[in-house]
């Protein structure tokens, strides 16, 4: 590919999308920081900038109607075209008391509407490109298989796995859509990673998470399309 790609990593700001954002640009990929604070997603950049990334920030709420409608024509005149889109940015909402039917609202409005309303706004983009990439971050704890089982253990909670289920639909729905397309679309899992997410318990570094996100952003045009994947490993869905 001549032209060098260009990444947009959602909720880029810490954790995972930021690490995700540096792997992406430490392979000469120009990265899109997107976070809802700007300030937010500046300061991520000045820490890629000074290691010498190809790095920008822009502010974008995946739960705001108005800033996903701006995103197309933002990316186009800024960047000149999307390659890859990392859907990272999520919530957990469910150990902050009773899951009501608020708390899946809000949970859905950003781990799943989100989503699929970026994806909806950047597919023209993303078909243009030669090698079209979107991978959404999703979650184990989305695997209906995993769940049943019982290895879900106390985070078996009904806002987020519902959320992550869902997420992994869309991913499935959206691959079969675009199957005559360059598009290709998989949903990861990275592990139970030390984030503020995760927790410190967790035991992986947020290096070791973010790399199945990076890897299926950066398939060749015969991988996959339509998994769900932790590392090497297909999960089951
Ligand atoms: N850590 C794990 O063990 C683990 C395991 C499985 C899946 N995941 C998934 O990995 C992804 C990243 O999680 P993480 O562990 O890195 O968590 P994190 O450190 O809490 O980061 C979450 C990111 O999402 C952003 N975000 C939340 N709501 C947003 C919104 N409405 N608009 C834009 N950005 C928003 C946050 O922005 P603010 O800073 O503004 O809040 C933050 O940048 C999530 O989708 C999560 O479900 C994580």
């Amino acid at each position: 590919m001549s032209k060098q790609r260009v990444a947009l990593v959602t909720g880029a700001n810490k954790g995972l999308g930021l690490e995700i954002a540096r792997q992406l640009a430490e392979q000469g990929i120009t990265v899109v920081l997107a976070a809802r604070s700007l300030e937010k997603a500046r300061s991520a950049v000045a820490d890629l900038q000074s290691n010498g990334l190809n790095a920008h920030p822009i502010q974008l709420d995946v739960t705001s109607a108005t800033d996903i409608a701006a995103l197309p024509a933002l990316i186009e005149r800024e960047f000149g075209g999307l390659d890859i889109l990392v859907n990272n940015a999520g919530v957990n909402y469910d150990f902050e008391g009773e899951v009501t039917g608020d708390t899946l609202r809000r949970t859905f409005e950003a781990n799943v509407i989100g989503p699929y309303e970026i994806i909806r706004a950047l597919l023209p983009l993303l078909k243009a490109s030669p090698a079209g990439r979107i991978v959404n971050q999703s979650s184990v704890l989305g695997s209906l298989r995993t769940m049943v089982e019982g290895h879900g253990g106390a985070f078996t909670t009904a806002g987020y796995c519902s959320s992550k289920a869902a997420l992994n639909m869309l991913t499935v729905v959206a691959a079969v859509q675009l199957k005559d397309t360059h598009v290709k679309v998989n949903a990861v899992h990275p592990g139970w990673v030390q984030t503020d997410m995760g927790g410190k318990d967790a035991p992986l570094s947020v290096s070791e998470g973010a790399k199945t996100a990076v890897r299926l952003a950066t398939i060749p045009d015969n991988g996959p399309t339509g998994g769900y994947f932790h590392l090497e490993e297909t999960l089951p869905w």
